[in-house]
C-alpha cells in the first residue's frame, strides 16, 4: 500500500484591521489594535494580518512598526504593489506579505489581483520582496489562468479570495454557492499541484471556515471582520477560540474521510 501524505494543520491568521477602524472612529488610541493582536495570539491565532492601505483608513504606519516590535506572533502585512508600499515593506521587513488589489472607493478588497494583466507591474515588487527574505503571497480568485500567472511569478503562496462564495452562502444562493465552492476546491488542488502553498480568506464566518477547512490543500485562513463583530457579543478571545474549534472540526471531518492523520 502506498504511503499516505499527511494532511497539514490549518493555520488561523487574524486580521485586526477593524479594531483599528473602531479606534479611528473616535481618534485617540483605543481600542488598541496591538493589544488585540497580542490577545488573539494568546488565544490561538497563528499569524496576525494587517492591511496598510494607501488611505490609512484603519491600520497606520506606526501600527505596523508596533505589530512587528511588540507582538509575539508573525505578521502577514497586506498591501498594494505600489512604490510607496514596497519601500515601507522593505524597511519594515515583515515575515510575510500578501499583495492585494486596492481601489480607494471600495469598502473592502472586492476582488482578487489580475495577475495576468499586471504581470509586469508585479514582477519587480515580488522580486524585491522575495530578495529581502519576505514570503510573498498573491490574493487572487480561484481561476486556473490566474493561478498559472502566479506560478510564472514564482510566488511561494497564493490566497484565494473567498468573498463571492461566502456572499452566496449567506444570501442563500445555493447554485452560485456550489459553483464558487467547486472553483475554490479546483483552484486549491491546481495551485498545490504547481507547488504553490494555498491560503484563503475574505468574508469567512464559523460555518464557512469549518467547511473550507475540509479542503486538504488549504493551509491557512485569514479572517477579520466577522471575528471583530462577534467580539461585541462574546469577546475577542472567545470568538477566536470558537473559530479555531470550527476549523479543527472541518479538519477532523477531512481526516475522518481520508483515514489520515494530522501532520505534527
Ligand atoms: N484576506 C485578505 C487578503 C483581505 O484583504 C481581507 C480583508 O481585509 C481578509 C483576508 C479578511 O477578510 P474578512 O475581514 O472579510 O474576514
Amino acid at each position: 500500500m502506498g504511503k499516505l501524505n499527511p494532511i497539514p494543520k490549518i493555520r488561523l491568521g487574524i486580521n485586526i484591521d477593524h479594531v483599528a477602524t473602531l479606534r479611528n472612529a473616535r481618534g485617540g488610541t483605543r481600542p488598541d489594535p496591538i493589544r488585540a493582536a497580542q490577545l488573539v495570539a494568546d488565544c490561538g491565532a497563528d499569524n496576525i494580518t494587517a492591511h496598510l492601505r494607501e488611505d490609512r483608513r484603519h491600520i497606520r504606519d506606526d501600527d505596523i512598526a508596533r505589530l512587528l516590535a511588540e507582538v509575539d506572533c508573525p505578521l502577514n502585512m497586506e498591501m498594494a504593489a505600489t512604490d510607496e508600499m514596497t519601500d515601507i515593506a522593505l524597511k519594515a521587513r515583515p515575515p510575510a506579505i500578501c499583495l492585494v488589489p486596492e481601489r480607494r472607493e471600495e469598502r473592502t478588497t472586492e476582488g482578487g489581483l489580475d495577475v495576468i494583466s499586471q504581470h509586469n507591474a508585479l514582477a519587480p515588487v515580488v522580486a524585491a520582496l522575495a530578495d529581502a527574505g519576505i514570503e510573498v503571497s498573491l490574493f487572487i480568485g480561484a481561476e486556473r489562468p490566474q493561478i498559472e500567472a502566479a506560478a510564472r511569478l514564482a510566488v511561494p503562496a497564493i490566497e484565494i479570495h473567498t468573498g463571492s462564495w461566502c456572499d452566496a452562502v449567506i444570501e442563500g444562493r445555493a447554485a452560485d454557492a456550489e459553483k464558487e465552492w467547486r472553483a475554490i476546491v479546483d483552484g486549491a488542488a491546481f495551485a498545490h499541484a504547481l507547488g504553490i502553498e494555498v491560503h484563503a480568506g475574505h468574508g469567512l464566518n464559523y460555518a464557512t471556515a469549518e467547511k473550507i477547512s475540509t479542503i486538504p490543500e488549504i493551509v491557512e485562513l485569514n479572517i477579520g471582520h466577522f471575528l471583530v463583530g462577534e467580539a461585541v457579543f462574546v469577546g475577542l478571545g472567545e470568538s477566536v477560540r470558537r473559530m479555531r474549534a470550527a476549523m479543527d472540526r472541518g479538519r477532523a471531518a477531512l481526516i475522518a474521510r481520508a483515514g489520515d492523520r494530522i501532520a505534527s
